[in-house]
Parts: structure tokens; sequence; C-alpha cells
């Protein structure tokens, strides 16, 4: 069987406005050909993650592969 690979890595991201942060040290993988999700409350995040992976932010400390 094949491995599953993931085609998206988040490591130890983090991403602060001012004193507030709105990343702090997250990590997820995406696998290929899954459907994933990120769901969250408002103002927890996601869209500054979305913008840190997809190099609009880039992150204080952490890396996006
Ligand atoms: N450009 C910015 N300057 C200052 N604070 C910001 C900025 N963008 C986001 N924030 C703050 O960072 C935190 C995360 O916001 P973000 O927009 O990433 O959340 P979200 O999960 O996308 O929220 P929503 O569900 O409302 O879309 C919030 O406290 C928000 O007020
Ligand atoms: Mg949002």
């Amino acid at each position: 069987m094949r491995m599953a690979a993931d085609i998206l890595t988040v490591e130890n991201v983090t991403k602060s406005f001012g004193n507030l942060r709105a990343l702090d040290g997250v990590s997820l993988g995406v696998r290929d050909r899954k459907v994933s999700i990120l769901i969250g409350p408002n103002g927890s995040g996601k869209t500054t993650l979305i913008n840190v992976v997809s190099a609009v932010y880039k992150p204080e400390s952490g890396r996006v592969i």
C-alpha cells in the first residue's frame, strides 16, 4: 500500500499582531488526496493561519513546508 504523504506541513508557527498572539505554536499536516477542514470560533486565527501558509504573512517562528 502507498504511504500517505503530507502535501503541506506547518511546524510550530507563531504570528502576533502587536501584543496579540494570533497563532501560538501551530503545527499540522495536510494529507494528499484527503479533504481537510480548518475550523474554530471567530477570532481563533484561521484566516491568519491561511495567510501564513500562503506567505501573505511571515511567521515570527516556525515554518511552512
Ligand atoms: N491585521 C490584523 N491586525 C491586528 N489584529 C489582527 C489582524 N488580523 C487578525 N487579527 C486578530 O488576530 C486574531 C485572529 O484573527 P483571525 O482573523 O485570524 O481569526 P479567524 O479565525 O479567521 O476569525 P473569523 O472566524 O472571524 O474569520 C483575532 O484576535 C483578530 O482580531
Ligand atoms: Mg477569518
